[in-house]
């Protein structure tokens, strides 16, 4: 089989349920040519290299200026890149602004402080399982907690939830590589969604700007530090990009976190025991089943010479986070899920200038999700295996989880 064929049937969704034999087939050749002009890099430290590497570049257009193509969604006049598809110097201002409200060193505690809020949330949820003997994972626990805890943070009402929700689906998807009805309809849609999207949040943005409360979106408007502000159309652009980055992605952390707990019954006997074990628990999570799959949308800027092959100028590149990560020139035994491993820095959230910017977030959200489903359900059990996954192979998890399970234990 060609190397081509193969990255293809890495993201055919029959592949979904476990994609790591074809991972390991790809890191046959750490930088492979693909049929279509792709480079695909599947090796730890050759991705961890480009991570670092300022040829390699995150902005569309560089993509589009080189290949002639189209233009592609993000490039709506209206509303332009946000800065998770930006280069130096306007990515690293605009993440600069953006951390001002978030972390250290202008808001150290944001996250920390949000720790009891979190908790009561996550028991929350779990009380509403009372009466029942099975649940539904995702739909139940997993994608309405984090959805909670970006509107708390952005200061976005929750009850809008169904307005967004589908806009920030069909703005993911066009990280699909195979859309079902062809990249220029799939192009159209997602520029409509984005837009629509940005134009509600242009609302809330004013109204926080007329009466600003403890939250993001409203620091973002008003706050004045060394950079001075986000212009209008930035501060939507990174709202969009929160919102959607702070709900699409926890899920699957949480929802591939309880399959994995479910198919490894002395680790979820472990944690149960022992809260504390969420901590290395959700690093190896990150290294065995990372909800972010890999990163389809960068472009070499000159020749780039790695592990012996030259990707060369005007190239689209894949970085493979998940085949990296299953790398047994970096990991011992890789493919074993060992919740207690050290010296784990994995990909799960990147490397490099635009490594996860909530990953603090995305952890403590992940710790006290499985800790408490660890805690409070009796006898849990899959009730399908593998579950029935998402469409899309870059943003990897089940669409639904269903678990089984006896009873709730009290809350603490
Ligand atoms: C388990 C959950 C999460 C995972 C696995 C994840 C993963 C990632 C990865 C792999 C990147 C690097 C993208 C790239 O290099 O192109 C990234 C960037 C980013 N993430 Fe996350 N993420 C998660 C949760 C979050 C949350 C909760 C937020 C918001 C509060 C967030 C906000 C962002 C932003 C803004 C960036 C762009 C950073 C930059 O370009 O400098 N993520 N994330």
């Amino acid at each position: 089989m060609t190397s081509g064929t193969l990255l293809h049937q890495i993201t055919d969704y029959a592949s979904r349920a476990d994609p790591y034999p074809l991972y390991a087939e790809l890191r046959r050749t750490p930088v492979s040519r693909q049929d279509d002009g792709v480079y695909a890099v599947s090796t730890y430290w050759e991705i961890v290299s480009l991570l670092r590497d300022p040829r390699l570049s995150s902005d569309e257009r560089n993509r589009v200026a080189q290949a002639g193509e189209a233009l592609p969604p993000e490039e709506d006049p209206a509303l332009p890149p946000s800065f998770i598809r930006l280069d130096p110097p306007e990515h690293d201002r605009l993440r600069r602004l953006a951390t001002r409200p978030f972390g250290p060193p202008h808001c150290p505690r944001r996250v920390h402080d949000m720790g009891g809020e979190l908790a009561r949330m996550v028991s929350g949820l779990v009380d509403g399982f009372q009466g029942r003997d099975q649940v539904d994972i995702v739909e139940d626990f997993a994608y309405p907690f984090p959805v909670m805890v970006i509107c708390k943070l952005l200061g976005v009402p929750h009850q809008d939830e169904a307005r967004f929700h589908g806009w920030a689906e069909t703005i993911v998807s066009a990280l699909d590589p195979d859309p079902a009805e062809g990249p220029a309809e799939r192009q159209r849609v997602v520029q409509q969604a984005r837009s629509e999207m940005g134009a509600y949040l242009a609302g809330l943005v004013a109204e926080h700007r007329r009466a600003p409360g403890d939250d993001m979106l409203s620091a973002l408007a008003t706050d004045h530090g060394p950079d001075g502000q986000m212009s209008p159309v930035e501060l939507i652009t990174t709202a969009v990009l929160l919102l959607i980055a702070g709900h699409e992605t926890t899920v699957n952390l949480i929802t591939n976190g309880m399959l994995t707990l479910l198919r490894h019954p002395e680790a979820l006997k472990r944690l149960r025991a022992d809260p504390d074990l969420a901590v290395p628990l959700v690093e190896e999570l990150l290294r065995y089943e990372p909800p972010v799959q890999l990163l389809p949308q960068r472009t070499a800027l000159a020749d780039i010479d790695v592990a012996g092959t030259v990707i060369p100028a005007g190239a689209s590149v894949w970085l493979v986070l998940a085949s990296g990560n299953r790398d047994p020139r970096r990991f011992r035994d890789p493919d074993r899920f060992d919740p207690l491993r050290r010296d784990n820095e994995h990909l799960g959230f990147g490397n490099g200038i635009h490594y996860c910017f909530g990953a603090p977030l995305a952890r403590l959200e992940a710790r006290l999700a499985l800790t408490e489903l660890a805690r409070r359900l009796k006898d849990p059990r899959l009730v399908e295996d593998p579950p029935p996954y998402r469409q899309n192979p870059v943003l990897r998890g089940p669409r639904h989880l269903p678990v089984a399970f006896g009873g709730l234990a009290a809350q603490r």
